[in-house]
């Protein structure tokens, strides 16, 4: 049966700060952040966004009232939920508009929980192919004033609608993956920061990659060659640089040249947001549809998932015929174009703030343009009202 991506759409919030400012400001040649790590811009979450209301945003970006209606399973991947116990996936439901006979799951595993979300949904499709699955990767990747991963946090949300005869990218069911128990990265319960040991993660991440790039040959027969173009997770878009390199080592140079040059496409959005943990994969995914040049039809896509902690996956698709008629370039384009600089102050004092942590109720100050269809308006009696 034919499963894969009919929709996907994307959101992030309405600010944003400049890299070289901040390098500036942390006493750091700026070509560290934008050569080195390789982002230009970071998108920042003002406290009216969490990862639901990121995730409501993007999903009703794409959805129309047929996937509202053919949408029975909802599926949340995130590492930095509202709750212990509450699915995000319940909210973006609600406020959404999908009918009511949805089931709605929160998925977690790092920054793995949005294609742990999209093999689910290719299973629950295969049984029941005239339904649809709205699978969502939301998060804000935060690590704190003067940390080492300053530099690669981000915020936003990507929404898929996964159904058979999907009109973007068909889904092999051909993945190669593996667990590691490793702590290259993780976050107790107790801390809105993660603890990270940036080297051990870098190295884990490609270690994981050659590993599962190895089965996957093995399992498929493929090789480069079958490939057009390969997507990967983003933390900083320039691992997506090591990750080619990792799986060129030995290639013809030839190879390495003609992925280099998609990866530049493929970057282009995750350059201008930063790491949006979950949904990074599927926004580069995303910036090579809509920036790069309209490839062949049944052209071969890599994908390759990380999840520190640490699962790694690698899979393909294969792109539909006029797959560009069903992207939303230009409104994607302008949630980007739309946003606001922050001054390093105002950046500083964002992310000093948090809600309470002892229940007070808060009312959030939203006196401010463009920042989205979804937000959070208020926490009252521990209840959050969007
Ligand atoms: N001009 C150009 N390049 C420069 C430069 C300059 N002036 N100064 C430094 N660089 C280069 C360095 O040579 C280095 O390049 P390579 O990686 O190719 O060697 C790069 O800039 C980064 O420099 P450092 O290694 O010195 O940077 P750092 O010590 O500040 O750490 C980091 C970088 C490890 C990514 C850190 O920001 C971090 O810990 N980030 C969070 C963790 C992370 O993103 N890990 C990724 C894998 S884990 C994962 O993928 C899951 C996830 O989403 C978190």
């Amino acid at each position: 049966m034919d499963i894969g991506i009919d929709k996907i759409g994307f959101y992030t919030p309405n600010v944003y700060v400049d890299m070289e400012k901040l390098a500036e400001v942390r006493g750091v040649d700026p070509a560290k952040y934008t050569i080195g790590i390789g982002q230009e811009k970071m998108a920042v979450a003002p406290l009216h966004h969490d990862s639901v209301s990121l995730a409501v945003n993007a999903a009703l970006s794409i959805l129309d009232d047929e996937d509202k209606e053919k949408i029975d399973f909802v599926l949340f991947g995130s590492e930095s939920g509202v709750d212990h116990s509450k699915s995000g996936a319940v909210w973006v439901h609600n406020l959404t508009g999908i009918q009511k006979n949805a089931r709605c799951v929160e998925l977690k595993h790092a920054c793995y929980g949005a294609t742990a979300g999209i093999k689910l949904a290719m299973g629950h499709i295969a049984l029941n192919p005239d339904k649809k699955v709205l699978v969502l990767g939301a998060d804000i990747a935060k690590y704190g004033l003067n940390s080492g991963g300053e530099p690669t946090q981000g915020a936003g949300a990507v929404a898929m609608v996964i159904s058979s005869n999907p009109r973007i990218l068909s889904l092999d069911n051909d993945s190669a993956s593996m667990t590691k128990d490793i702590s290259d990265f993780w976050r107790p319960l107790y801390s809105d920061f993660p603890i990270v040991d940036g080297k051990f993660s870098n190295e884990a991440y490609l270690g994981l990659l050659k590993d599962v790039w190895g089965t996957y040959k093995e399992q498929t027969d493929r090789e480069l060659s079958d490939f057009e173009a390969m997507c990967f997770h983003l933390p900083y878009t320039k691992m997506g640089k090591k990750a080619i390199q990792a799986m060129t080592e030995g290639a013809d140079e030839s190879e390495t040249k003609r992925l280099m040059n998609s990866y530049h496409d493929s970057i282009y959005y995750n350059k201008q947001v930063g790491n949006i943990y979950t949904g990074s994969l599927y926004l580069s995914l995303l910036s090579l549809l809509e920036q790069g040049p309209e490839l062949k039809e049944g052209a071969r896509l890599g994908l390759y998932s990380y999840g520190s902690g640490a699962v790694g996956e690698f899979f393909s698709g294969v792109l539909k015929s006029d797959y560009k008629k069903h992207l939303h370039k230009e409104s994607h384009e302008s949630v980007l174009d739309d946003r606001r600089e922050l001054s390093i102050e105002e950046y500083e004092s964002i992310l000093g703030r948090a809600l309470p942590k002892d229940g007070t109720d808060i009312e959030i100050d939203n006196e401010q343009v463009n920042i989205g269809k979804a937000y959070l308006e208020a926490v009252k009696g521990d209840i959050r009202k969007y």
